[in-house]
């Protein structure tokens, strides 16, 4: 996979990330803002990559009390699981009081579990009415979290993970944004 452009990745929404969530893993962050990058990057539609790059790495700032639930060894009752869905509004909330950020970049931490087939969350939004940073971040964020280790269960292999994306084309994800995330791993 592509890295040319993890060298020029700037440091400021990490040191942001760290501020409003110390417990977040920036790991996890960062290489989701690369993959968006690259993503973005061969799909070749013009996506602000400043903004693509804030909110993958800010996309779950709206799990910052929410950590002790994702340690869980097993599933989330459904109360817990009601509050872990609802760290996109949250997310979306802190980045615009905290960051003062734009609509776009709200809209795309607000989306970024919607899926292309309307059976996401929050607002069940489908297709193309998805906006398209929260279609990639989607696709990174996902990968990224199969391919790593949870209590519950080891990281993935990519080969597997990608194949999941692949076979996810059109219902979880975009299918012209995972025909450039087919290419990009290739
Ligand atoms: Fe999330
Ligand atoms: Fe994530």
């Amino acid at each position: 996979m592509s890295s040319a452009s993890s060298l020029l990745l700037p440091p400021e929404p990490i040191a942001h990330l760290r501020a409003y969530d110390p417990q977040a893993d920036a790991g996890h962050a960062v290489r989701v803002a690369q993959l968006s990058l690259d993503i973005a990057r061969v799909f070749g539609e013009p996506v602000d990559r400043d903004d693509l790059y804030l909110v993958a790495c800010l996309h779950d700032l709206g799990k910052a009390d929410l950590h002790h639930l994702a340690r869980l060894p097993r599933p989330l009752t459904p109360d817990e699981r009601a509050a872990m869905e609802a760290h996109p509004r949250r997310g979306a909330e802190m980045v615009e009081s905290f960051i003062g950020v734009s609509a776009p970049v709200k809209s795309w931490v607000l989306h970024h579990h919607e899926r292309y087939d309307g059976r996401g969350y929050p607002h069940g939004m489908a297709g193309e009415d998805i906006p398209l940073g929260a279609r990639i971040i989607a696709i990174a964020d996902v990968y990224d979290a199969l391919t790593s280790d949870r209590p519950y269960r080891p990281g993935w292999g990519p080969g597997e993970a990608r194949a999941y994306v692949l076979d996810q084309a059109g219902t979880r994800f975009d299918p012209h944004l995972t025909l450039a995330f087919e290419l990009l791993t290739a």
